[in-house]
């Protein structure tokens, strides 16, 4: 029986492309005179996102650490959004490895409020409160399902923060997923952020790997941290010429990953409309909500896997389904069977 796995977009593997520039990629060593590899994606990953610099890392949470201690010149504040991945997912690495405070900024769909985040800004250090050191967004929004910033509302939130002299940090694990997503270039999204950070290991298909772009001298220095977390790889050109194929073949079909996350949501709403509001879908994630059928989604995930449907059990009523490089419109047609099956058993008069 093959497996359809909808657990996330990290479980795509890489592709014959990126396993042949990998065995082929030309090598040096990162912590001496660098590696050319590493050099060719931080240079099209600087230019694709219309920034001066960037630096490879080992994943999303490596990037977004290391730019937040690039951006804050002391020590502060990161406002953020309440569901932000940086405050539910990334174990704290803002306070325990960056020495930052936060602060929850409640918020719609992802994006902050505007008042809630300008009442929420401190220029400076006061005797009460700590100084705003960094404001922090997330786009695509994971824990929101996938949602979109609005390149309107990035850049309100640039603007607020360049009042007060604020640097913006946008958490960008899935950036070509809201590019995409906006019809937009990739640079267009990342005007409105002095640093981003993305993962080219999750839609993009590559198997490791994040980069953080910004200006010269908040790069020169998060690769100063880069090394303090042990994150200098030494012949990284294997992973970075992967990188440079994810970002060359992987974007433009991005929008396959939508178009079959946006077919499950219609699938899911034919069962029953509380499962899934495909109007809610943005990019390539959906969120299934499983109250009606009083389970939650861990006892979904062990039916569900039975039958061949790989997805994330968790002790809430919201499973997050996420679409990828190896899930075909087929697999999505199969996948609503089954939870059709599982449905009927679920919701069957006992
Ligand atoms: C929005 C977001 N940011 C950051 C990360 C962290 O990436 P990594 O797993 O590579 O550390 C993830 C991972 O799922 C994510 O969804």
């Amino acid at each position: 029986m093959r497996r359809i796995d909808l657990r996330s977009d990290t479980v795509a593997k890489p592709t014959e492309a990126m396993l042949d520039a990998m065995r082929n990629a030309e090598l040096g060593d990162e912590g001496r005179e660098g590696d050319p590899t590493v050099r060719r994606l931080e240079a099209l990953a600087a230019e694709i996102t219309g920034k001066e610099a960037a630096l490879f890392v080992v994943s999303g949470t490596m990037g977004n650490t290391i730019a937040l201690m690039a951006s804050a010149r002391q020590r502060g504040t990161v406002l953020l959004h309440e569901q932000a991945h940086i405050l539910r997912s990334e174990l704290g690495a803002l306070s325990t490895l960056a020495g930052l405070f936060h602060r929850p900024i409640a918020g719609d769909r992802g994006a902050m409020d505007l008042d809630f985040l300008r009442a929420a800004i401190r220029p400076s250090l006061t005797s009460n409160e700590l100084p705003t050191v960094v404001i922090a967004m997330e786009n695509t929004h994971n824990g929101a399902g996938g949602t979109v910033l609005s390149p309107g509302h990035m850049a309100a939130v640039h603007d607020l923060a360049g009042e007060v002299g604020i640097p913006v940090h946008t958490d960008g694990a899935r950036l070509f997923n809201a590019a995409v997503a906006l019809g937009v270039p990739a640079r267009e999204v990342a005007r409105h952020s002095d640093t981003i950070s993305f993962c080219l290991s999750k839609g993009l298909s590559a198997p490791v790997g994040s980069v953080i772009v910004g200006s010269a001298e908040v790069i020169a220095r998060a690769k100063g941290y880069r090394k303090m977390m042990g994150g200098t790889l030494r012949q990284a050109g294997g992973l970075a010429a992967a990188g440079i194929v994810a970002l060359t073949e992987g974007v433009d079909r991005l929008a396959e990953d939508h178009a079959n996350a946006r077919r499950l949501a219609k699938g899911l709403h034919a069962i029953d409309p509380s499962l899934a509001n495909p109007t809610s879908v943005e990019s390539n994630i959906v969120m299934v909500d499983l109250s009606r059928t009083g389970r939650v989604a861990a006892d979904w995930a062990e039916k569900l896997n039975d039958r061949g449907l790989w997805t994330a059990g968790n002790p809430s009523q919201i499973m997050r389904l996420v679409t990828h490089r190896e899930v075909t419109a087929e697999d999505i047609d199969q996948a609503i069977k089954v939870f059709a099956t599982v449905w009927d058993e679920f919701m069957a008069p006992v």
